[in-house]
């Protein structure tokens, strides 16, 4: 028993060890930055009280906790613009959820699925909170350019990624009305059906949203409405009509409270993440001298594929579905430069060839459809959970339509969807993930 556990272990040691190098290749995180983050989580939350001052100090940092063997230094604690309007403290657990979705070295290979998400999330709340008080779904732009530099302040001290602007693409603009012509609450709730809104969204069911689409095409028609500011003669305009989603969603998270508004943007969110594929595809060219028209050579063909997908994987975690979405696109792609032959039969291409690797061939780690947040425990440290175990393989595409996340699904049984996540059938064969190392690192088999 001992032995097994022992091997189980260095095993999984041997993992970690991998991706760490992994990760390193690309952004080198040295094991005194680890410590340095660690002891800057330790300080601030000795000094949350500073950030958020109220007489019952909200858990700012309720998942971080000192590891036994990193040492105690001092580090200073964000130094807040004072002019923001947001009161942060409101959404302080939300706030602490970010930090660890976006924590420094997993955030640029979480960001599409996970951090991101969370971090628009976390700021639309904000916005909502703001709103009751103020009656203002925007902030001017002063305001908006303080706010946005505090809130990345205060993430930063809980060990959040300290790019995440740039990684989500998020800038001060973003939260000023910018070009949707209603933003305030009185005149929205004059011109939006706000009852039909509400019943639509104030809970999404996170599997049947992504292809019933109630709650998304209701908050499409509020954002129509307020961007064409109540008459109906204007055109369409896409820019506004995004810029008016925006606003929506500010109201419709004023309505609910911040844990629920959370649930409803993050399954909203799941939606589009799993319609499309984040990979940036490289040139084929490699690939189609190898593999196209007549395959002279398949060992050669299956080498340069084996090539040209080891430049994917260094680039993000994926969902499963994403995996299914990039496996159809790079085939498209493939199938447009003559390559006739399904490659991925024979060269035994799976759905977790797509994604970053964790190890060997046979250790990529795709998220579930539902991806869960990342998490952080004394004795894992930073984790979440990935599949390591299902080999789905790749579908050469047979039209030119990506599978769709409705019905082409179903025919994949194998898959696992959000349905088979849930019911912990998935879990199974889950395990949680730890990127941080520790003495007492242990990986955890969900079962
Ligand atoms: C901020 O939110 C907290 C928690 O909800 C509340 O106790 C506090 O009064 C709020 N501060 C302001 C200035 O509104
Ligand atoms: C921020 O605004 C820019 C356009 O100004 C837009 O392209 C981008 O998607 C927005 N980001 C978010 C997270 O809404
Ligand atoms: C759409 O709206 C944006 C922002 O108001 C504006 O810059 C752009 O010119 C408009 N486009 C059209 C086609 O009306
Ligand atoms: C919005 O409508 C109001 C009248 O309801 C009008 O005064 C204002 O100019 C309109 N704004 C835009 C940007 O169309
Ligand atoms: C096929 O390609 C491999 C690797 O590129 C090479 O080692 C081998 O000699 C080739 N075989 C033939 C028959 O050309
Ligand atoms: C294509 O092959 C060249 C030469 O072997 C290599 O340097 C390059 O990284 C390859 N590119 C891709 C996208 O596989
Ligand atoms: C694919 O093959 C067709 C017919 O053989 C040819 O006309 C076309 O140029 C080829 N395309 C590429 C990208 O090689």
């Amino acid at each position: 028993m001992k032995m097994l556990q022992f091997k189980m272990r260095a095993h999984l040691f041997l993992l970690l060890c991998l991706l760490f190098n992994c990760l390193c290749r690309f952004h080198c995180t040295t094991a005194d930055d680890v410590q340095g983050y660690l002891s800057k989580k330790i300080k601030s939350k000795a000094m949350a009280p500073d950030i958020a001052p109220s007489a019952d100090p909200p858990p700012f940092i309720p998942l971080i906790a000192p590891s036994p063997l990193i040492p105690f230094t001092d580090r200073s604690l964000p130094s807040l613009s004072g002019f923001c309007s947001l009161n942060f403290s409101a959404v302080a657990s939300l706030m602490s959820k970010t930090a660890t979705d976006c924590w420094d070295s997993s955030a640029p290979y979480l960001a599409n699925v996970i951090c991101c998400p969370q971090f628009d999330a976390s700021l639309a709340i904000l916005m909502g909170q703001f709103s009751k008080i103020s009656g203002m779904l925007y902030l001017d732009k002063t305001n908006a350019r303080n706010c946005l530099s505090d809130f990345q302040m205060i993430l930063e001290s809980q060990g959040a990624n300290n790019q995440l602007q740039n990684l989500c693409s998020i800038r001060s603009e973003n939260l000023t009305e910018a070009s949707c012509p209603v933003s305030d609450v009185k005149k929205f709730e004059s011109i939006v059906d706000t009852s039909r809104l509400l019943a639509a969204c104030g809970k999404v069911d996170t599997v049947k949203e992504c292809c019933h689409q109630v709650c998304q095409s209701a908050i499409l028609d509020s954002a129509r409405k307020i961007a064409r500011n109540g008459t109906s003669d204007l055109p369409e305009n896409s820019t506004r009509i995004d810029d008016c989603k925006n606003i929506v969603f500010r109201w419709l998270t004023s309505k609910l409270n911040p844990s629920s508004a959370n649930d409803v943007l993050r399954g909203l969110s799941n939606c589009n993440v799993n319609k499309g594929c984040p990979l940036s595809f490289p040139s084929t060219i490699n690939v189609t001298k190898e593999c196209g028209y007549m395959i002279s050579n398949q060992t050669g063909c299956c080498k340069a594929m084996e090539n040209y997908l080891s430049h994917l994987q260094k680039q993000s975690f994926i969902t499963n579905l994403q995996a299914l979405n990039c496996a159809a696109l790079l085939g498209m792609e493939l199938q447009k430069a003559n390559v006739s032959n399904n490659v991925y039969d024979l060269c035994h291409i799976s759905l977790k060839d797509f994604s970053l690797q964790v190890g060997s061939k046979e250790s990529g780690c795709l998220l579930p459809s539902l991806p869960s947040d990342v998490t952080y425990d004394e004795a894992s440290g930073i984790g979440f959970i990935c599949d390591l175990n299902d080999n789905i393989e790749a579908t050469w595409p047979s039209t030119s339509i990506l599978p769709g996340s409705c019905n082409e699904t179903t025919k994949l049984p194998a898959l696992p969807t959000a349905t088979s996540a849930q019911s912990g059938l998935y879990k199974k064969k889950s395990v949680l993930f730890p990127l941080l190392f520790s003495s007492s690192l242990v990986l955890t088999p969900l079962i």
